[in-house]
């Protein structure tokens, strides 16, 4: 459904796609992530002037938050192309060793969703990054030998939603590692800004600002509702958008006023009214609620842990007072 598209914060073809005008080019047009802009300026820069490739990098965070968007624009400001794959994609070591034998120097491997590599292709990355070569294994039993592939000094860039899920010799092997934050209203206002005047849309200040405010810290949440908003703007009213138009296509949008979206209210609703406010087990609530583990895990509970409406605990999660107030509902003792 379009409706479950427009709120899940998984990345689409519309985001990937179609819409790179829509992305920052390089750092200096990137919004937030402050610090760690400004230590890449620096590394970019050191690398350059010796002439070396930049440090593998592995960026991690909650999706939405612009690791692609980076990987990209860190290739931009070393002058070098990028090459993209996921984890998922490379299945056997042959795959990776057609992707690494393609590369020029210094150019920028970027592998999404790296923490979903299978073993025997993590293998082979290890010398890969270290000292740029593959050992492949050629022919089968008797006949079985392995050749080495030199490779040209590469970058690899490396996303995932959780570095806890890569495995420690991989994760020891980038020089570079970072973890991207959830944006604050004010940055995530001027990369509404930013976008609507990309697009060529008309919104006034406040209606950045309520946009930016419910969409839980999370760039793609936010370029999304723009988009929508848009269209609402443009269908039924003059292509304007102010914090009215804004409003109601949020609300139509079942947005509320917090951000949370159908799934936040199901997840925190289950909690209060399935099993008392908690402590209750992740795989629990997940098929109480029909939602898969690691959505509720990746997507949806980082931003409530971070606004505070749910805690961890070792026996399970919990609901606090926040989210009851949030929902008008007594908390009982
Ligand atoms: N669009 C999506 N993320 C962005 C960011 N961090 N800065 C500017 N524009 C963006």
């Amino acid at each position: 459904m379009e409706e479950d598209r427009l709120l899940s914060s998984e990345s689409t073809l519309e985001d990937q796609g179609l819409d790179h005008s829509i992305r920052p080019a390089d750092l200096d047009h990137y919004i937030g992530q402050n610090p760690i802009k400004e230590n890449l300026k620096i590394f970019i820069q050191a690398a350059r002037e010796r002439s070396e490739p930049l440090d593998h990098v592995l960026l991690y965070g909650p999706p939405g938050l612009g690791k692609t968007t980076l990987a990209m624009i860190i290739a931009t400001e070393m002058g070098v192309n990028i090459r993209t794959t996921s984890g998922p994609a490379l299945e056997r070591p042959g795959d990776l060793a057609a992707v690494l034998s393609s590369l020029e120097p210094c150019d920028v491997l970027f592998i999404d969703e790296i923490h979903r590599l299978s073993r025997n292709v993590e293998e082979v990355l290890y010398p890969a990054m270290e000292d740029f070569f593959l050992d492949i294994v050629l022919g089968k039993d008797d006949t079985a030998h392995s050749v080495r592939l030199n490779l040209p000094p590469f970058t690899l860039v490396g996303a995932t939603t959780r570095a806890g899920y890569l495995s420690p010799p991989l994760r020891d092997r980038f020089g570079v590692i970072s973890r991207l934050q959830f944006y604050s209203p004010d940055e995530l206002s001027l990369i509404v800004k930013r976008t609507a005047s990309v697009l060529g849309t008309s919104i006034d200040q406040e209606a950045c600002l309520e946009i930016a405010r419910r969409s839980r810290g999370t760039p793609r949440i936010a370029n999304r509702l723009l988009k929508r908003i848009r269209d609402f703007a443009q269908v039924e009213m003059d292509g304007r958008i102010d914090k009215t138009v804004a409003r109601t296509g949020l609300e139509r949008l079942q947005v509320d006023e917090a951000g949370l979206d159908r799934v936040d209210h199901q997840l925190l609703k289950g909690i209060i009214e399935k099993f008392g406010g908690g402590p209750v087990g992740l795989d629990t609530i997940a098929a109480a609620i029909g939602e898969e583990r690691h959505t509720i895990e990746d997507v949806h509970e980082p931003y409530l842990l971070q606004i505070g409406y749910i805690q961890r605990t070792p026996r399970g999660r919990i609901v606090t007072e926040h989210a009851y107030k949030h929902f008008n509902i007594r908390q009982e003792d």
